[in-house]
């Protein structure tokens, strides 16, 4: 039986309190000794208030205090009275509680880590120890945030029709292009399940079944490099449609995500939101998540250096592939050599072989490449790249793909340098247009850039035998400030041509109807029009806490070895355990 039962909440006290006596539960802050009173901040989720124990208000509860150390869980009853010294940086700064009784209800050993935010300690240590690291306010903020949005989106899509439907976990392989994470099967030796890195199929089985309209909010496993955007598992908002197009589903989304962003952080998005077609991002940002927040945008200088003097340059034209530039104006004077330096070895990690550079300042123009081009070369590049005082220009070479990356990658890393990126701006756009295939240099075949279902364009069903890697695919994603919160498509729901695609992608029938039989199997009994969207949730939490890393969202994340400190997960399976799965290991 708990002696005090609490009453209210330590940060929800205020002025109106004064003179009522309360009962409060949760853990010490810090605690001071001033001879005759001692202080306690007490915190609990709502947040921290002040409570002071004085000799006269209660002899007990003084001497008590005395043994209170950081993290000591405790209940008091006390009454609330202005505070003295008013703390205007705590928002129960005004108040403080005179303790009359206290209750310790657990003690806590000194913890390894400040239960305070920003706090300078490694990863590793706050994930081992991230029972305490969730104490600290932004995270818990930040997990409050989390699942608010998940209530909103829960009953955003209840209130348009859609039912959550839960997936297996067990499973086979999903088409989502990383690898899985495989769990032997003890009934069937020699058998895996794996894990789904989306649940594309089922969903798909869904609008097959009539669901009409699907959604779960739904774990997803991928065994893939890890980032900062990027966990083994995470979670996905999974939507799908029947019987709609294209602006069917990005209306309906345009509408919850522009509710999201108003009523969990009063940030109006407008609609509808822009569309961008791939061709046009890669062009103009080098990248298909394009970040809007901010110029410098890239700038085609291929015709123009075509016959110039710099063999780099013209021969790249010659060859086919294209030299492009960013302009970074009237920021010359905030790019220091050592700085070119930097970028160079930045745009070298994404393939490209050099950066050429070329200052424009007051006293002229300063470049290690001018000598290379007449006048009138050089003339025209400036005039192409609107080159004025104090601007840096930043040219590529290369093949398409790497002129992007190195483009894409350098654009934003300059505007985080220089810090012109505006934190308060929330830029959502859909990319829009995307190829349906890719050409896959291990495999040797195209492989489907978003998966084999994603429909092409009516437009382009002509290519898919004649020039495949220049069809378009109904496929669509939402990127916010550089972000990709959410990718889909609308999907091919006739066994003709999914058939044509499966030959694109050089799937023999055998091998189409080994990984993918039970839905063409499905797809015989009147299939309907169907498509859908699926949004990382965890990197839409992201942005609405204004985190930079997906670690700071999600309760108990995994490590950048995809490893857990806290449960030291992969662990070593006992032989036991191997032997009846059937499973052996090999040892290297
Ligand atoms: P896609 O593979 O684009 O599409 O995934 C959808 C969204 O999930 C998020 N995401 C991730 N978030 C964190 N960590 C990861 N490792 C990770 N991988 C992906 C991204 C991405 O936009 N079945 C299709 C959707 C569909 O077609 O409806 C799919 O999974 O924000
Ligand atoms: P070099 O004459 O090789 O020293 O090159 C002169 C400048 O051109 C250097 O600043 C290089 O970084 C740059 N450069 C070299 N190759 C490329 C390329 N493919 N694209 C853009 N700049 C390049």
């Amino acid at each position: 039986m708990l002696d005090i039962k609490r009453t209210h909440m330590c940060g929800m006290l205020t002025k109106e309190n004064i003179e009522e006596t309360v009962a409060l539960s949760g853990w010490v802050q810090k605690r001071r000794n001033l001879g005759g009173l001692i202080f306690a901040d007490l915190r609990d989720r709502s947040g921290i208030v002040q409570i002071v124990f004085n000799e006269d208000v209660s002899k007990e509860a003084f001497e008590r205090a005395d043994e209170l150390g950081s993290e000591y869980v405790i209940s008091v009853v006390g009454k609330v009275f202005i505070r003295q010294s008013i703390n205007s940086k705590m928002p129960t700064g005004e108040i403080e509680v005179f303790a009359e009784k206290l209750e310790i209800l657990n003690e806590s050993e000194t913890p390894p880590i400040y239960i305070k935010d920003n706090d300078d300690v490694s990863d590793n240590l706050r994930l081992k120890y991230r029972y305490l690291d969730l104490r600290k306010p932004s995270m818990q903020k930040n997990l409050i945030t989390r699942h608010k949005t998940a209530m909103m989106v829960r009953d955003f899509l209840s209130s348009e029709g859609f039912i959550e439907v839960e997936t297996p976990v067990l499973t086979k392989p999903t088409p989502e292009g990383a690898r899985d994470y495989l769990v032997p099967s003890r009934v069937n030796k020699g058998k895996f399940y794996a894990l789904p890195q989306s649940p594309q199929l089922f969903k798909q089985l869904l609008m097959v079944s009539g669901m009409e309209k699907y959604f779960q909010i739904v774990k997803c496993y991928r065994d893939e490099d890890l980032r900062a955007d990027r966990q083994p598992e995470f979670t996905q908002i999974d939507c799908e449609m029947s019987f709609v197009d294209i602006p069917d589903v990005l209306a309906i989304n345009e509408r919850m995500i522009s509710k999201i962003f108003k009523e969990m952080i009063n940030v109006e998005i407008d609609l509808p939101l822009k569309q961008i077609t791939f061709k046009e991002a890669m062009e103009r940002y080098g990248s298909d998540k394009p970040d809007t927040r901010f110029g410098f945008e890239l700038i085609d200088l291929s015709d123009v250096v075509k016959d110039c003097g710099f063999q780099v340059f013209s021969s790249s034209v010659s060859e086919g592939n294209s030299v492009r530039a960013i302009n970074i104006k009237g920021y010359a004077d905030k790019i220091s050599k050592k700085g070119i330096k930097k970028f160079e070895e930045l745009v070298k990690t994404y393939g490209a072989k050099g950066l050429a550079w070329i200052k424009v300042t007051e006293e002229g123009i300063s470049s290690p490449i001018t000598k290379f081009f007449t006048e009138e070369e050089l003339a025209k590049i400036l005039e192409t790249t609107d080159a004025k005082d104090n601007d840096m220009i930043f040219i590529v070479a290369d093949v398409n793909q790497v002129v992007f990356d190195a483009l894409g990658h350098l654009r934003v890393q300059v505007a985080k340098k220089l810090a012109v990126i505006d934190k308060s701006v929330f830029n959502a756009l859909w990319v829009t247009e995307f190829p349906l295939l890719e050409y896959n240099e291990e495999e040797e075949r195209y492989v489907a850039r978003h998966h084999p279902f994603t429909a092409p364009m009516d437009e382009d069903l002509h290519m898919l035998e004649t020039a495949p890697e220049k069809a378009r695919a109904k496929a669509y994603d939402l990127v916010i400030n550089g972000y990709e919160i959410a990718g889909g498509s609308i999907r091919i729901h006739t066994a003709d041509l999914q058939q044509r695609l499966f030959n694109a992608l050089g799937f023999s029938n055998e091998e189409a109807w080994d990984k993918f039989g039970f839905l063409l199997n499905a797809f015989k009994y009147g299939t309907p029009p169907h498509g859908g969207i699926a949004y990382g949730f965890d990197r839409l939490v992201m942005l609405l806490t204004g985190e930079e890393n997906i670690r700071q969202v999600i309760a108990f994340p995994k490590n950048q070895n995809a490893a857990c400190p806290l449960t030291n997960a992969p662990a070593v399976a006992e032989e036991k355990q191997l032997e009846e799965l059937g499973v052996c290991l090999i040892q290297k």
